[in-house]
């Protein structure tokens, strides 16, 4: 039988980061997979997971089974995290998964159980897991225009004339904040016309919220989804703590569905670990036991959220950066969308061709639909790829 599989196209993602470790040039600069890197190029364990860690090592009596659905106050922590006091916690049914990724192909299974013929819309660019998980898993896709190739921020009209053909029953997928991977983001007044219109429709909107923190702060990154999840009558949320505590690897994240009446929450709730058994059984633990400690300690939470802001201010000084020192170069305020975005990521606008000789002839490595990773940048290199910008005539 193996020899009647076929090849699966690459994550392009993953095969730039590959590409790059076997680059041998030395001032080679990566730009490519979302990892916070600090200005060394380091992506350190946070203080508060290690003090965490330390704790729990000294703590911990059993390895035994957790929750199908993870332990509840891992649920709780989180749901507070991200919906805080937008919804009543009965409202909530909420399950640990492997990662945001884990909780996104949980949603689509779940989708795909209640509503096999819905069509989950996308924003034309998304993460190409998106449409990638959607397709493996079977159901049907539609795309809305986001982006505005000329001014790099987001072309609204486009996506509410595309939103136009949504179904009463159609999934529409929504990055919470940061959006990867153009970082350009909608405003509040933008959100309120969305929801509207999906609440008009009979749309389910499906949150996809992987850097609540990274944008403008943990509270306002998390408000268009406390609007959604308030304001419509069922939501899905698939959240992430990779980046947040970056704690990559330990493969931690929570899917979420809210619905207006909480009658609906024990039926979620045990469909969400029905789905969990199907496909893992039990969720990671040691991740989600470190998110909890740290969320439901008041020193570790402040630390916590005391190092995540000065990440977050680190990016956005870079950005600033970026912007000023291309102004300089170009004469010209148009990359001026480089400061206004916000998280890891900005698209900046480049042809592939362009994108390829950044690589080639320089040694930058940014994603082929020239999305970059700002936080692989430092004061060093900045200057670097502000020249290389200009000399391949982006
Ligand atoms: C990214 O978009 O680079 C990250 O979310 C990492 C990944 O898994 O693709």
């Amino acid at each position: 039988m193996f020899t009647d599989l076929k090849k699966q196209p690459a994550d392009k993602i993953l095969q730039l980061m590959q590409m790059f470790r076997e680059d041998p040039r030395t001032d080679k600069i990566d730009l490519g997979v979302g990892i916070y890197k600090d200005a060394s190029g380091n992506t350190p364990v946070m203080r508060a997971i290690k003090a965490a860690e330390k704790q729990l090592w000294e703590e911990e009596t059993t390895k035994k089974y957790t929750g199908l659905a993870g332990e509840p106050a891992y649920q709780d922590a989180m749901v507070d995290l991200v919906l805080a006091d937008s919804v009543e916690r009965n409202q909530v049914a909420a399950a640990a998964t492997p990662g945001g990724t884990g909780a996104i192909r949980q949603a689509v299974e779940l989708i795909k159980m209640a509503s096999p013929d819905a069509t989950i819309w996308l924003s034309d660019p998304t993460w190409p897991n998106h449409p990638s998980i959607i397709k493996y898993v079977g159901l049907n896709m539609a795309e809305y225009r986001y982006f505005d190739n000329a001014t790099c921020g987001v072309d609204f009209d486009g996506m509410m004339a595309d939103l136009a053909a949504v179904k009463s029953g159609d999934v529409v997928l929504l990055h919470g904040c940061c959006h990867n991977p153009t970082g350009a983001n909608l405003n509040p007044a933008q959100w309120q016309t969305v929801v509207d219109h999906l609440g008009k429709v009979g749309a389910i909107p499906f949150i996809d919220i992987a850097y609540q923190g990274f944008g403008d702060g943990l509270d306002v990154d998390a408000a268009a989804v406390r609007l959604v999840a308030s304001s419509l009558p069922e939501t899905i949320i698939a959240a992430s703590c990779s980046k947040n505590f970056g704690i990559y690897r330990e493969r931690t994240g929570v899917l979420m569905t809210v619905s207006q009446s909480s009658d609906k929450t024990p039926l979620n709730q045990s469909t969400l670990a029905f789905l969990n058994r199907q496909n893992f059984s039990f969720p990671p633990d040691h991740g989600a036991r470190l998110v909890t400690m740290i969320l439901n300690d008041e020193a570790l939470k402040a630390d916590w959220m005391a190092e995540l802001e000065e990440v977050r201010l680190g990016m956005l000084k870079l950005r600033e950066m970026l912007a000023a020192e291309l102004q300089r170069l170009s004469g010209s305020d148009r990359f001026g969308f480089l400061a206004q975005h916000r998280g890891m990521f900005s698209r900046l606008g480049a042809t592939p061709e362009q994108v390829e000789t950044l690589r080639v002839k320089h040694g930058i490595y940014m994603i082929g639909d020239s999305r970059m990773n700002i936080a692989g940048l430092n004061e060093a290199t900045i200057p670097v790829l502000a020249k290389a910008i200009i000399e391949v005539g982006i």
